[in-house]
């Protein structure tokens, strides 16, 4: 049975993972001025990410709720920086680089040839829910590039290969 978390959300929150949520935001709001817990935005919506696997209205109404904000404050923030999920995201993330160096070096093509295999667009999943595909700015490995995220894992050097290797051997 879910349980219902005390958000005034239409999406239920289970108790036991607003708990945990709770947790991990009153352990990062220690280091805030009670005055200036709003400021902890960015740090609340991630704990909402791990937590609940995407920033979803309920998980942002949570943030403005617990930092005595405004909902459009959750929403500004969680809408501004690419690495909030405004959408419920497939089992493993897979962001490929096709910034400059990493497009010299292949990385455009291995995201047009992942795209073209699961037949998703850049942001899309798969149909069996198990990869998010998106197209990413330079992650700071141009020396080493091609280079891709999983999950926030880095892997460079890539070949499609290498790529197929790394994802095939995901659970
Ligand atoms: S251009 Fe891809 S890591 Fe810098």
């Amino acid at each position: 049975m879910t349980v219902q978390a005390s958000v005034g959300s239409a999406e239920a929150l289970p108790r036991d993972k607003v708990e945990h949520f709770d947790r991990e935001l009153a352990e990062v709001l220690k280091r805030y001025p009670p005055d200036k817990k709003a400021s902890a935005m960015i740090p609340a919506l991630r704990i909402g990410q791990e937590v609940f696997g995407w920033c979803s209205p309920a998980v942002k109404k949570l943030c403005a709720d617990r930092l005595g904000t405004t909902e459009s404050r959750a929403e500004e923030v969680a809408t501004f920086y690419v690495m909030f999920h405004n959408h419920p995201i497939g089992k493993h993330l897979v962001e490929i680089c096709t910034n400059v160096s990493c497009c010299l070096n292949g990385g455009e093509r291995i995201f047009e040839q992942l795209k073209a295999k699961w037949g998703v667009k850049n942001g899309g999943t798969t149909a069996d829910g198990k990869y998010t595909l998106r197209e990413v700015e330079c992650l700071g490995a141009c020396g080493t590039s091609p280079a891709m995220l999983v999950d926030e894992e880095m892997y460079e050097r890539l070949d499609l290969q290498k790529v197929e290797q790394i994802l095939g051997g995901l659970k």
